[in-house]
Protein backbone atom coordinates (compact mmCIF):
# COMPACT_ATOMS: atom_id res chain seq x y z
CA UNK A 1 0.00 0.00 0.00
CA UNK A 2 1.16 3.59 -0.80
CA UNK A 3 2.05 5.92 1.74
CA UNK A 4 1.13 9.75 1.24
CA UNK A 5 1.71 12.78 3.72
CA UNK A 6 -1.73 13.76 4.50
CA UNK A 7 -1.47 17.82 5.96
CA UNK A 8 -5.45 18.44 6.87
CA UNK A 9 -4.80 22.40 7.28
CA UNK A 10 -6.95 24.48 9.25
CA UNK A 11 -9.85 26.54 8.42
CA UNK A 12 -12.18 24.65 5.82
CA UNK A 13 -8.99 22.21 5.54
CA UNK A 14 -10.20 19.82 7.74
CA UNK A 15 -13.51 19.42 6.02
CA UNK A 16 -12.69 19.08 2.65
CA UNK A 17 -9.39 16.62 3.52
CA UNK A 18 -12.04 14.32 5.07
CA UNK A 19 -14.34 14.27 1.83
CA UNK A 20 -11.63 13.69 0.02
CA UNK A 21 -10.06 11.11 1.89
CA UNK A 22 -13.32 9.22 1.99
CA UNK A 23 -14.11 9.38 -1.93
CA UNK A 24 -10.58 8.18 -2.80
CA UNK A 25 -11.16 5.13 -0.40
CA UNK A 26 -15.00 4.57 -1.64
CA UNK A 27 -13.06 4.40 -5.25
CA UNK A 28 -11.41 1.15 -3.79
CA UNK A 29 -7.75 2.65 -3.74
CA UNK A 30 -6.25 2.02 -0.59
CA UNK A 31 -3.62 4.88 0.77
CA UNK A 32 -1.86 4.41 3.92
CA UNK A 33 -2.26 8.48 5.64
CA UNK A 34 1.13 9.73 7.57
CA UNK A 35 -1.64 12.36 8.71
CA UNK A 36 0.57 15.98 9.56
CA UNK A 37 -0.33 18.46 11.46
CA UNK A 38 0.84 22.13 10.77
CA UNK A 39 0.76 25.91 11.84
CA UNK A 40 -0.93 27.82 14.49
CA UNK A 41 -2.27 25.07 16.93
CA UNK A 42 0.87 23.16 16.56
CA UNK A 43 2.56 26.35 17.61
CA UNK A 44 1.01 25.79 21.41
CA UNK A 45 2.57 22.09 21.74
CA UNK A 46 6.05 22.52 19.41
CA UNK A 47 6.96 25.94 19.16
CA UNK A 48 6.95 26.01 15.44
CA UNK A 49 4.24 26.03 13.13
CA UNK A 50 6.07 23.77 10.54
CA UNK A 51 7.72 21.01 12.79
CA UNK A 52 11.06 18.89 11.39
CA UNK A 53 8.35 15.89 11.05
CA UNK A 54 6.64 17.57 8.43
CA UNK A 55 8.84 18.07 6.35
CA UNK A 56 10.93 14.46 6.85
CA UNK A 57 7.40 12.85 6.52
CA UNK A 58 7.32 14.45 2.77
CA UNK A 59 10.70 13.71 2.29
CA UNK A 60 10.35 10.02 3.21
CA UNK A 61 6.96 9.47 1.41
CA UNK A 62 7.77 12.06 -1.40
CA UNK A 63 4.16 12.94 -1.83
CA UNK A 64 1.81 14.96 -0.32
CA UNK A 65 -1.62 15.99 -0.31
CA UNK A 66 -2.02 19.23 1.66
CA UNK A 67 -5.08 21.49 2.70
CA UNK A 68 -4.56 25.08 3.24
CA UNK A 69 -3.22 26.56 6.42
CA UNK A 70 -3.71 29.68 7.40
CA UNK A 71 -0.90 32.29 7.80
CA UNK A 72 -1.33 35.73 9.86
CA UNK A 73 -1.85 39.04 7.98
CA UNK A 74 0.72 42.05 8.49
CA UNK A 75 2.32 40.24 11.71
CA UNK A 76 2.77 36.51 13.65
CA UNK A 77 4.54 33.64 11.59
CA UNK A 78 5.86 33.06 8.64
CA UNK A 79 3.66 30.98 6.17
CA UNK A 80 3.92 27.72 6.54
CA UNK A 81 2.96 27.25 3.17
CA UNK A 82 5.70 29.49 1.62
CA UNK A 83 8.52 27.50 3.64
CA UNK A 84 7.31 24.02 2.86
CA UNK A 85 8.31 25.20 -0.39
CA UNK A 86 11.02 26.88 0.00
CA UNK A 87 12.76 24.12 2.18
CA UNK A 88 12.06 21.10 -0.07
CA UNK A 89 12.66 23.05 -3.10
CA UNK A 90 9.49 22.52 -4.51
CA UNK A 91 10.27 25.04 -7.10
CA UNK A 92 7.20 24.96 -9.52
CA UNK A 93 3.92 25.36 -8.96
CA UNK A 94 1.72 23.93 -11.48
CA UNK A 95 -1.96 25.70 -11.79
CA UNK A 96 -4.12 24.25 -14.26
CA UNK A 97 -7.40 25.82 -15.42
CA UNK A 98 -10.05 24.81 -16.98
CA UNK A 99 -14.08 24.48 -17.37
CA UNK A 100 -15.56 21.95 -15.43
CA UNK A 101 -19.17 20.50 -16.80
CA UNK A 102 -22.04 22.23 -15.16
CA UNK A 103 -19.95 24.80 -13.87
CA UNK A 104 -20.77 27.82 -16.11
CA UNK A 105 -18.74 30.56 -16.59
CA UNK A 106 -18.47 33.45 -18.67
CA UNK A 107 -16.03 31.79 -21.52
CA UNK A 108 -16.53 28.44 -22.55
CA UNK A 109 -12.86 26.47 -23.73
CA UNK A 110 -10.46 28.02 -20.89
CA UNK A 111 -7.75 25.78 -21.11
CA UNK A 112 -4.88 27.55 -19.91
CA UNK A 113 -1.89 26.45 -17.37
CA UNK A 114 -0.09 28.84 -14.69
CA UNK A 115 3.32 27.86 -14.10
CA UNK A 116 4.50 29.68 -11.27
CA UNK A 117 8.20 30.22 -9.63
CA UNK A 118 7.41 29.02 -6.22
CA UNK A 119 10.94 29.75 -3.89
CA UNK A 120 12.28 33.34 -4.85
CA UNK A 121 10.61 36.56 -5.86
CA UNK A 122 9.28 38.67 -3.22
CA UNK A 123 8.30 35.71 -1.17
CA UNK A 124 12.06 35.18 -0.56
CA UNK A 125 10.70 36.85 3.07
CA UNK A 126 13.34 39.61 2.66
CA UNK A 127 11.82 41.85 4.77
CA UNK A 128 13.22 45.27 6.70
CA UNK A 129 11.97 47.71 9.10
CA UNK A 130 13.35 51.12 8.02
CA UNK A 131 12.19 53.51 10.89
CA UNK A 132 8.20 53.61 11.61
CA UNK A 133 6.80 54.82 8.76
CA UNK A 134 9.15 52.81 5.86
CA UNK A 135 9.46 49.32 5.24
CA UNK A 136 11.55 47.44 2.39
CA UNK A 137 10.60 44.27 1.22
CA UNK A 138 13.82 42.82 -1.64
CA UNK A 139 12.56 40.95 -4.64
CA UNK A 140 15.13 37.97 -5.56
CA UNK A 141 15.62 36.33 -8.97
CA UNK A 142 18.19 34.48 -9.79
CA UNK A 143 19.44 33.08 -13.12
CA UNK A 144 19.35 29.47 -11.75
CA UNK A 145 15.71 29.25 -10.54
CA UNK A 146 14.75 31.40 -13.24
CA UNK A 147 15.99 28.74 -15.57
CA UNK A 148 14.62 25.66 -14.13
CA UNK A 149 10.82 27.25 -14.08
CA UNK A 150 11.16 28.28 -17.68
CA UNK A 151 12.67 25.26 -18.53
CA UNK A 152 9.73 23.22 -16.42
CA UNK A 153 7.03 25.14 -18.17
CA UNK A 154 8.80 24.26 -22.00
CA UNK A 155 9.04 21.07 -20.94
CA UNK A 156 5.42 20.77 -19.44
CA UNK A 157 4.48 22.00 -22.98
CA UNK A 158 6.05 19.36 -24.81
CA UNK A 159 4.88 16.57 -22.87
CA UNK A 160 1.19 17.92 -22.48
CA UNK A 161 1.13 18.61 -26.49
CA UNK A 162 0.84 22.66 -25.68
CA UNK A 163 2.11 24.98 -28.22
CA UNK A 164 3.27 28.29 -26.55
CA UNK A 165 4.88 29.54 -23.20
CA UNK A 166 4.20 33.12 -22.74
CA UNK A 167 6.62 34.77 -20.51
CA UNK A 168 5.11 37.86 -17.50
CA UNK A 169 7.04 40.01 -16.71
CA UNK A 170 7.23 43.99 -15.19
CA UNK A 171 10.67 44.56 -17.06
CA UNK A 172 9.95 47.59 -18.73
CA UNK A 173 9.75 48.78 -14.45
CA UNK A 174 11.89 45.84 -13.03
CA UNK A 175 14.51 46.13 -15.33
CA UNK A 176 17.26 44.07 -13.34
CA UNK A 177 14.96 41.52 -11.91
CA UNK A 178 12.09 41.05 -14.39
CA UNK A 179 14.77 41.57 -17.13
CA UNK A 180 16.66 38.55 -15.87
CA UNK A 181 13.76 36.59 -15.86
CA UNK A 182 12.90 37.69 -19.23
CA UNK A 183 16.35 37.30 -20.58
CA UNK A 184 16.61 33.32 -19.00
CA UNK A 185 13.02 32.62 -20.48
CA UNK A 186 14.48 33.70 -23.89
CA UNK A 187 17.66 31.58 -23.71
CA UNK A 188 15.87 28.77 -22.49
CA UNK A 189 13.12 29.27 -25.22
CA UNK A 190 15.44 28.51 -27.96
CA UNK A 191 16.04 24.84 -26.91
CA UNK A 192 12.30 24.47 -27.56
CA UNK A 193 11.91 25.73 -31.57
CA UNK A 194 8.54 23.30 -32.00
CA UNK A 195 6.93 25.84 -29.01
CA UNK A 196 6.18 29.20 -30.05
CA UNK A 197 6.97 31.65 -27.57
CA UNK A 198 5.02 35.05 -26.25
CA UNK A 199 6.37 38.06 -24.05
CA UNK A 200 3.88 39.90 -22.01
CA UNK A 201 3.79 42.64 -19.14
CA UNK A 202 1.55 41.21 -16.38
CA UNK A 203 -1.01 44.35 -16.72
CA UNK A 204 -1.77 43.84 -19.94
CA UNK A 205 -2.04 40.07 -19.36
CA UNK A 206 -4.42 40.53 -16.47
CA UNK A 207 -6.88 42.52 -19.10
CA UNK A 208 -6.59 39.87 -21.87
CA UNK A 209 -7.30 37.36 -19.79
CA UNK A 210 -10.53 38.82 -18.61
CA UNK A 211 -11.24 39.98 -22.57
CA UNK A 212 -10.58 36.43 -23.72
CA UNK A 213 -8.76 33.95 -21.76
CA UNK A 214 -8.66 31.82 -24.87
CA UNK A 215 -5.84 33.44 -26.00
CA UNK A 216 -3.43 31.90 -23.61
CA UNK A 217 -1.93 28.48 -23.34
CA UNK A 218 1.02 28.06 -21.19
CA UNK A 219 1.81 31.22 -18.85
CA UNK A 220 5.59 31.11 -16.89
CA UNK A 221 5.61 33.79 -14.39
CA UNK A 222 7.50 35.25 -11.00
CA UNK A 223 6.70 34.36 -7.84
CA UNK A 224 4.28 37.10 -7.26
CA UNK A 225 2.59 37.80 -10.43
CA UNK A 226 1.80 34.22 -10.53
CA UNK A 227 -0.03 33.96 -7.23
CA UNK A 228 -1.95 36.89 -8.36
CA UNK A 229 -3.04 35.91 -12.07
CA UNK A 230 -3.59 32.11 -10.71
CA UNK A 231 -6.36 33.26 -7.93
CA UNK A 232 -7.78 35.72 -11.63
CA UNK A 233 -7.46 32.10 -13.26
CA UNK A 234 -9.36 30.97 -10.74
CA UNK A 235 -12.06 32.85 -11.63
CA UNK A 236 -12.86 32.25 -14.83
CA UNK A 237 -13.79 28.52 -14.02
CA UNK A 238 -15.62 29.18 -11.33
CA UNK A 239 -13.84 30.97 -8.67
CA UNK A 240 -11.13 29.43 -5.78
CA UNK A 241 -13.28 26.29 -4.97
CA UNK A 242 -12.15 24.63 -8.01
CA UNK A 243 -9.08 25.35 -8.73
CA UNK A 244 -6.44 23.04 -8.34
CA UNK A 245 -2.54 23.13 -7.72
CA UNK A 246 0.36 20.87 -7.35
CA UNK A 247 4.03 22.38 -5.87
CA UNK A 248 6.84 20.47 -7.38
CA UNK A 249 10.38 19.99 -6.90
CA UNK A 250 13.04 17.19 -8.15
CA UNK A 251 12.75 14.95 -4.65
CA UNK A 252 9.09 15.44 -3.40
CA UNK A 253 5.66 16.85 -4.87
CA UNK A 254 3.11 18.12 -2.39
CA UNK A 255 -0.51 18.90 -4.36
CA UNK A 256 -2.50 21.70 -2.33
CA UNK A 257 -5.50 23.59 -3.85
CA UNK A 258 -5.20 27.54 -4.84
CA UNK A 259 -7.48 28.81 -2.39
CA UNK A 260 -6.76 29.41 1.46
CA UNK A 261 -8.11 28.15 4.33
CA UNK A 262 -11.43 30.35 3.80
CA UNK A 263 -11.87 31.23 7.63
CA UNK A 264 -15.22 32.82 6.73
CA UNK A 265 -16.94 29.23 6.33
CA UNK A 266 -14.73 27.20 8.60
CA UNK A 267 -16.74 24.67 10.42
CA UNK A 268 -19.83 25.56 8.43
CA UNK A 269 -20.02 22.57 6.21
CA UNK A 270 -19.84 24.86 3.25
CA UNK A 271 -16.54 24.38 1.28
CA UNK A 272 -16.45 22.97 -1.80
CA UNK A 273 -13.91 20.09 -1.32
CA UNK A 274 -13.30 20.22 -5.40
CA UNK A 275 -9.60 21.92 -5.51
CA UNK A 276 -8.51 19.33 -3.24
CA UNK A 277 -9.99 16.90 -4.85
CA UNK A 278 -8.83 17.86 -8.06
CA UNK A 279 -5.46 18.26 -6.92
CA UNK A 280 -5.63 14.94 -5.56
CA UNK A 281 -6.84 13.40 -8.86
CA UNK A 282 -3.32 15.18 -10.17
CA UNK A 283 -1.27 13.69 -7.89
CA UNK A 284 -2.95 10.15 -8.09
CA UNK A 285 -1.78 10.38 -11.79
CA UNK A 286 1.32 11.78 -10.89
CA UNK A 287 1.66 8.20 -8.87
CA UNK A 288 0.91 6.30 -11.76
CA UNK A 289 -2.84 5.48 -10.53
CA UNK A 290 -4.55 6.32 -13.84
CA UNK A 291 -7.27 4.08 -13.09
CA UNK A 292 -8.64 5.80 -9.67
CA UNK A 293 -7.82 9.10 -10.72
CA UNK A 294 -10.20 8.36 -14.08
CA UNK A 295 -12.57 6.49 -12.10
CA UNK A 296 -12.73 9.63 -9.23
CA UNK A 297 -12.62 12.13 -11.89
CA UNK A 298 -15.33 10.70 -13.92
CA UNK A 299 -17.68 10.65 -10.75
CA UNK A 300 -17.16 14.58 -9.65
CA UNK A 301 -17.78 15.34 -13.40
CA UNK A 302 -21.02 13.53 -13.51
CA UNK A 303 -21.61 15.12 -9.57
CA UNK A 304 -21.56 18.58 -11.62
CA UNK A 305 -22.95 18.25 -14.81
CA UNK A 306 -25.86 16.68 -13.08
CA UNK A 307 -26.31 19.85 -11.54
CA UNK A 308 -24.94 19.13 -8.09
CA UNK A 309 -23.40 22.19 -6.37
CA UNK A 310 -21.73 23.70 -3.33
CA UNK A 311 -23.13 27.06 -2.33
CA UNK A 312 -20.01 29.19 -4.19
CA UNK A 313 -21.39 27.62 -7.63
CA UNK A 314 -24.40 28.66 -6.77
CA UNK A 315 -25.76 25.60 -5.18
CA UNK A 316 -27.13 24.36 -1.60
CA UNK A 317 -25.54 21.05 -1.26
CA UNK A 318 -23.13 20.51 1.40
CA UNK A 319 -19.85 19.43 1.66
CA UNK A 320 -21.36 16.17 3.11
CA UNK A 321 -23.95 16.38 0.75
CA UNK A 322 -21.81 16.36 -2.50
CA UNK A 323 -19.35 14.70 -1.21
CA UNK A 324 -21.85 11.81 -0.81
CA UNK A 325 -23.13 12.11 -4.78
CA UNK A 326 -19.40 12.02 -5.84
CA UNK A 327 -19.21 8.54 -3.99
CA UNK A 328 -22.39 7.61 -5.22
CA UNK A 329 -21.32 8.06 -8.70
CA UNK A 330 -18.51 5.89 -8.69
CA UNK A 331 -19.84 3.08 -9.55
P1 LIG B 1 -9.21 32.12 0.72
O1 LIG B 1 -8.78 31.46 -0.54
O2 LIG B 1 -9.11 31.32 1.95
O3 LIG B 1 -10.73 32.65 0.58
C1 LIG B 1 -11.14 33.60 -0.39
C2 LIG B 1 -12.64 33.47 -0.61
O4 LIG B 1 -12.89 32.27 -1.35
C3 LIG B 1 -13.43 33.35 0.68
O5 LIG B 1 -14.64 34.03 0.55
C4 LIG B 1 -13.67 31.87 0.84
O6 LIG B 1 -14.85 31.53 1.55
C5 LIG B 1 -13.77 31.41 -0.62
N1 LIG B 1 -13.28 30.03 -0.77
C6 LIG B 1 -11.99 29.62 -0.78
N2 LIG B 1 -11.93 28.30 -0.91
C7 LIG B 1 -13.20 27.85 -0.97
C8 LIG B 1 -13.76 26.55 -1.10
N3 LIG B 1 -13.02 25.44 -1.19
N4 LIG B 1 -15.12 26.45 -1.10
C9 LIG B 1 -15.88 27.54 -1.03
N5 LIG B 1 -15.41 28.80 -0.93
C10 LIG B 1 -14.06 28.95 -0.89
O7 LIG B 1 -8.33 33.44 0.84
P2 LIG B 1 -8.12 34.42 2.08
O8 LIG B 1 -9.39 34.62 2.82
O9 LIG B 1 -7.42 35.56 1.49
O10 LIG B 1 -7.07 33.67 2.99
C11 LIG B 1 -7.43 32.97 4.19
C12 LIG B 1 -6.15 32.35 4.78
O11 LIG B 1 -5.65 31.32 3.94
C13 LIG B 1 -5.00 33.35 4.99
O12 LIG B 1 -4.43 33.08 6.24
C14 LIG B 1 -4.04 33.00 3.88
O13 LIG B 1 -2.70 33.31 4.21
C15 LIG B 1 -4.24 31.50 3.77
N6 LIG B 1 -3.85 30.94 2.48
C16 LIG B 1 -3.31 29.69 2.50
C17 LIG B 1 -2.95 29.08 1.33
C18 LIG B 1 -2.37 27.71 1.38
O14 LIG B 1 -2.46 27.05 2.41
N7 LIG B 1 -1.77 27.23 0.33
C19 LIG B 1 -3.15 29.73 0.01
C20 LIG B 1 -3.82 31.02 0.11
C21 LIG B 1 -4.13 31.59 1.30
Amino acid sequence: MRTITLINGDGIGPEISKSVVEIIKASGLDIDWDIQTAGEDVIETEGVPLPNRVLDSIKKNKIALKAPVTTPIGKGFRSVNVQLRKDLDLYANLRPCKNLPGVATRFDNVDLVVVRENTEDLYAGVEEQIDENTAHSIKIITRKASERICKFAFDYAVKNDRHEVCVVTKANIMKLSDGLFLDTFRQVAQNYPQIKTREILVDNLCMQLVQDPTRFDVLVLPNLYGDIVSDLTAGLIGGLGVAQGANIGLECAVFEPVHGSAPDIKGQNKANPTALLLSAIEMLKYIGENVYADKIEKALFKTLADGNKTADLGGSLSTTEFTAKIIANLG
